[in-house]
């Protein structure tokens, strides 16, 4: 008896809990616009492969409330898609692993108040392997990441009408089979500070530094493994002054690292020049750059690449990172031409015959 009168109060206790959490969600109930709904229903559909089951939430009249998906709360609009695979590396094939599978359905388009969208690292560039180009409609989108998707055919020129852009974040390192052969749309992105486009074959413009200094409001810079001719255009007038993060690596430049355009950039912490097949004797411009905290050289052992002397102003320096590069120095050598002021910094230096 005892123990029924206790089963019964702890189901009591239970109902009430239920009916509560019942009335929590109709406080919140209806506040998924019903066409906005479909059309997430009908981007769902797009998805033909879910195994770790990132869309089990996505059921139910309010949609708000579905896994990745945000609403503005004063609005009750989509504004944010969000359903990026994590912890998979960048330089992984999505296709490779258990992410969601299939196409970019254009049922996208009419959540027009979308303003964030992240599918990155999954397998979702559709049978055609064609860019969703009706993203370029989408005139509210402030964050897009499609990183990790290996689309093929020409990067879309309409993506230069969302002029609100300010993250954008496209390409695969391994099986992108993308192009571009004028970028200038870039620069009706006034807002863009962070621009990544990696694996797209850039090769043949040669005028994309000056298409990047027309964005003053850039601060990461990624275009590794593009196809890129050279670095060595001159600037006349530096309008990247906010500028932080220079990834440029597995480009071929082959020419003088001295004549290359960056050294200008002054504000930049981090450069990445591995597999550059820059050459030669670093410019003293190097002196100026006394924000660098990490400078990646490594993979340049094609031809002789000297820095002596030039490192006295470094005083920023954490990482110098020479793995197999023929420098013209020592290990010694080159501690000696570190100056004093980046010894407490310094973390790594990285060299060819170091025992790591
Ligand atoms: C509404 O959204 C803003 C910003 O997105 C947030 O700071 C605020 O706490 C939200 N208000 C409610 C009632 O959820
Ligand atoms: C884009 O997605 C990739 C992979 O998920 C992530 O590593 C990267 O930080 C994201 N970029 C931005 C600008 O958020
Ligand atoms: C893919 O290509 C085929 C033929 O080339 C075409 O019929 C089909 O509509 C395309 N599908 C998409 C999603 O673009
Ligand atoms: C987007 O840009 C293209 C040219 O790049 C243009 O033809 C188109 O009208 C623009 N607007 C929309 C909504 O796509
Ligand atoms: C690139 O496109 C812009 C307009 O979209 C055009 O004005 C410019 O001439 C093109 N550049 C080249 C090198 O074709
Ligand atoms: C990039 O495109 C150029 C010509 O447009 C071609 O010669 C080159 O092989 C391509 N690079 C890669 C890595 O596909
Ligand atoms: C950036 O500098 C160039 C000169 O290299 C100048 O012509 C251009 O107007 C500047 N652009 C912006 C957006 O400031
Ligand atoms: C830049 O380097 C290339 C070799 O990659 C060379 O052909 C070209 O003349 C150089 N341009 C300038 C302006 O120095
Ligand atoms: C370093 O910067 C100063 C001021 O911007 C400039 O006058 C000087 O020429 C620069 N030095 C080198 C070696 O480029």
């Amino acid at each position: 008896m005892y123990r029924t009168t206790h089963l019964l109060l702890l189901l009591c206790i239970i109902s009430i809990f239920a009916s509560g959490a019942l009335q929590l969600q109709d406080a919140h109930g209806g506040s998924c616009i019903p066409t906005e709904r479909a059309s997430l229903l009908s981007f769902k559909k797009g998805i033909t492969s879910d195994r770790t089951n990132l869309l089990a939430s996505w059921h139910g009249q309010d949609c708000c409330r579905w896994r990745g998906i945000r609403c503005s709360n004063r609005t009750g609009h989509v504004v944010r898609l969000h359903l990026r695979t994590p912890n998979l590396d960048v330089y992984k094939d999505p296709c490779s692993f258990d992410t969601l599978f299939g196409e970019i359905s254009s049922s996208l388009r009419s959540l027009e108040y979308l303003e964030h969208i992240d599918l990155s690292m999954n397998c979702l560039s559709g049978p055609n392997s064609t860019f969703p180009e009706f993203l370029g409609s989408m005139e509210n989108l402030r964050y897009l990441n499609l990183t990790g998707l290996a689309f093929s055919g020409r990067l879309p020129p309409q993506l230069g009408n969302l002029s609100k852009m300010r993250y954008l974040a496209i390409g695969q390192d391994r099986r992108s089979e993308m192009y571009s052969d004028n970028i200038t749309w870039l620069t009706n992105l006034h807002s863009l500070k962070h621009l990544s486009i990696c694996g797209v074959n850039l090769s043949g413009i040669d005028d994309w530094p000056h298409t990047l200094n027309m964005i003053p409001s850039l601060r990461v810079v990624n275009l590794h493994g593009c196809s890129l001719d050279n670095a060595n255009q001159s600037l006349p007038y530096l309008n990247l002054t906010k500028l932080e993060k220079l990834d440029l690596s597995w480009n071929e430049f082959d020419h003088s690292i001295e004549h290359s355009w960056f050294w200008k950039v002054t504000s930049l912490k981090h450069l990445n020049l591995e597999y550059t097949r820059l050459f030669g004797q670093f410019p003293d411009a190097l002196a100026n750059m006394t924000s660098l905290q990490v400078l990646d050289l490594s993979l340049n052992s094609n031809k002789y690449l000297t820095m002596t002397g030039k490192l006295k102003n470094l005083c920023s320096l954490k990482i110098l990172d020479l793995r197999q590069n023929d420098i013209s120095a020592g290990v010694a050598e080159m501690m000696q031409g570190l100056p004093e002021c980046a010894w407490t910094n310094l973390q790594q230096l990285i060299q060819q015959k170091c025992a790591l």
